[in-house]
């Protein structure tokens, strides 16, 4: 049997990476993991076991007993006690607790063994911070994408307010991401043979194009 296909996308938040690598896979074919969804989702989970937070690696690891993976369209998307919880895992509570959870060894090595055991099956695309240097390093295409902290939070403004922001909301999104940048920044790294995209003034269509031609011209199917 042919051997899956795995591309890895790296980056900081808001670089795009989600949407990015979700278009990627249903132009190839291939399955869509999103590596931050389940340190969401481990979150979600925690803080449904115990509101206050607190929380050590073990209750993590216990309360993420609910969390499974199931494929919807081109993606795998997390379940928390059989049932989608978009809304709450990108919701705020979880977003101001993920960069703790995603500290935690023993949380990284679950969430690790998840997307490792959906690329041993799939051919996949999983984007995240450490899918390229650890998660996957033997993925055939590796890309680690950029994009300056003012762009990166006007695409985020957009995302979330169907608008764009002001220089005002701007600003003050681009705090945030520094804050999170800060959080990240130890994970996220580029592997040494990723290319980096750096996306400032590129179109999602571009990037969507450039990453499938690296596919091809390394031979993923499609
Ligand atoms: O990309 P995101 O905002 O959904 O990621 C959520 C959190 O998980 C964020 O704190 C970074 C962390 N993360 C990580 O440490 N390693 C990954 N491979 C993916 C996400």
């Amino acid at each position: 049997m042919r051997q899956p296909f795995a591309i890895t996308i790296d980056g900081p938040a808001a670089s795009g990476k989600t949407s990015t690598a979700f278009q990627v896979a249903e132009a190839l074919g291939f399955h869509h993991v999103d590596s931050g969804a389940l340190y969401r989702a481990a979150t979600a989970a925690a803080l449904r076991a115990q509101p206050g937070g607190g929380w050590d690696e073990n209750a993590v690891l216990a309360a993420a007993e609910i969390v499974v993976m199931q494929a919807r369209k081109a993606s795998f998307t997390p379940l928390l006690g059989g049932k989608e919880a978009e809304d709450e895992i990108r919701g705020d509570t979880v977003t101001a607790q993920v960069s703790v959870v995603a500290k935690m060894p023993r949380v990284r090595d679950w969430v690790n063994a998840q997307v490792r055991s959906l690329a041993d099956l799939h051919d996949v695309v999983v984007d995240g911070r450490d899918i390229g240097t650890i998660v996957l390093p033997n993925a055939g295409v590796k890309v680690f994408l950029l994009a300056d902290g003012h762009e990166r939070a006007r695409r985020r403004l957009l995302q979330r307010l169907g608008r764009q922001g002001t220089t005002a909301e701007v600003e003050e999104e681009m705090g945030r991401l520094a804050k999170r940048d800060a959080l990240d920044a130890v994970q996220t790294v580029p592997a040494p043979d990723a290319t980096i995209m750096d996306t400032t003034d590129m179109s999602q269509a571009e990037q969507v194009r450039q990453i499938i031609d690296l596919a091809r011209s390394a031979g993923a199917a499609s």
